[in-house]
């Protein structure tokens, strides 16, 4: 990708974020005994992609055996990051078995369904490249705590419908759209085969956080500037506050504003 695409695709999402990462995170990211946190915590956030889309359209938009088969597809997903069964390799190509079939009683079901099914095909051969980036660079899979971000978004989330399935929505887009913007800033301070991958990774999930922007308007009764500059603000807040736990989602490390006071 040429420099004036990154920047091409990179320019609509940087508008939409209220803040860039702070330079002390990409610090932190780049140096490398941080690479083994950053690869299994990438790793988990591209199977909760995976599994906050299924979510949505279990939810939303199918009737109960479509439900149940997109259960399956992401079992052995499941059982490989959260019980540890399984050989990584055996994931390569797994697919949905079945067609969708959307609730009779809603108006947004097969849009919900075209645009979340492509997405999750794409969080889970994501997560797959991540794996084999993994095995490439000698680093074992190891669980690992989720960063304080995506709860810190979703504790926002209102509790009546259809709001709140706009607000997930709009958290998904501000999660993918962070994720975009450390792909692109990460790539120039990692290994070049690790560099390629996150510049590879950036169409589609550029291409994630407007499907869920365009849904969440969809969906919604009124306009939904609001919310979405609601969600803006928080989401930075989460970015730009200090957070001891370095995560690929977290905040401004603690070592690194402690470097700059020392020094
Ligand atoms: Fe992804
Ligand atoms: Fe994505």
């Amino acid at each position: 990708m040429q420099r004036s695409e990154l920047q091409q695709l990179l320019q609509p999402i940087s508008a939409f974020l209220d803040c860039a990462t702070p330079t002390g995170w990409l610090e932190q990211a780049a140096r490398p005994e941080s690479l083994p946190t950053l690869l299994r915590d990438h790793l988990i956030c591209e199977l909760k992609a995976a599994q906050s889309a299924m979510y949505l359209i279990r939810r939303y938009a199918v009737d109960a055996s479509s439900a149940d088969a997109l259960l399956q597809w992401l079992k052995p997903f499941e059982d490989f990051t959260y019980r540890q069964q399984g050989d990584w390799r055996s994931l390569a190509g797994l697919s949905l078995k079945k067609s969708m079939i959307p609730q009779a009683s809603s108006r947004y079901a097969q849009d919900l369904i075209d645009k979340m099914v492509l997405l999750i095909k794409e969080e889970l051969h994501h997560f797959y490249q991540v794996l084999e980036v993994m095995a490439d660079n000698g680093i074992a899979y190891e669980k690992t705590t989720s960063s304080r971000y995506a709860k810190g978004l979703l504790r926002h989330v209102r509790t009546y419908e259809p709001a709140a399935m706009v607000d997930k929505l709009i958290c998904g887009a501000y999660i993918e759209a962070r994720s975009c913007e450390r792909f692109a800033k990460l790539a120039p301070l990692l290994p070049l085969k690790i560099a390629d991958f996150y510049i590879s990774l950036l169409r589609s999930e550029a291409r994630h956080y407007q499907d869920y922007l365009t849904l969440a308007q969809q969906i919604a009764d009124s306009d939904i500037s609001d919310r979405v500059a609601f969600f803006g603000k928080v989401e930075a807040g989460l970015i730009t506050t200090p957070d001891p736990d370095f995560k690929f989602h977290s905040g401004c490390p603690l070592t690194v504003i402690s470097d700059q006071t020392a020094a």
